[in-house]
């Protein structure tokens, strides 16, 4: 579901875009954020907690909260909330820590 007709829309949002999530194509349009494009595509739970394994997703949706990780092209804990949909792009659910955390740095 779009707001297809409201004065702050771009004109080339109606652009279509590609992308990738877990092995499947989505569309969503030009100027979406990743958060945005994943909700118009029906997917709320973009990841769990390291701890509790509770689902993580849209929360506060400007960039505060870090609810909405995602992984794009192999770049773990990207905030999708705040980071434009590119055409190709490679998202999938971001669980746990980032890899600098883990083997000779310390955890
Ligand atoms: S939803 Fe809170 S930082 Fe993205």
């Amino acid at each position: 579901m779009y707001i297809e007709n409201h004065p702050i829309l771009k004109q080339d949002n109606n652009q279509e875009v590609t992308f990738f999530y877990k092995g499947t194509t989505l569309k969503a349009n030009h100027g979406q954020t990743i958060a945005g494009a994943l909700m118009a595509n029906g997917i709320k739970k973009f990841g769990i907690t390291r701890k509790l394994q509770q689902s993580r997703g849209l929360y506060c949706a400007n960039g505060r909260c870090c609810s909405c990780f995602v992984t794009v092209n192999g770049l773990e804990h990207v905030l999708s909330c705040m980071t434009l949909i590119e055409d190709g792009m490679e998202v999938s659910p971001n669980s746990g820590d980032p890899d600098v955390r883990r083997g000779d740095y310390g955890n």
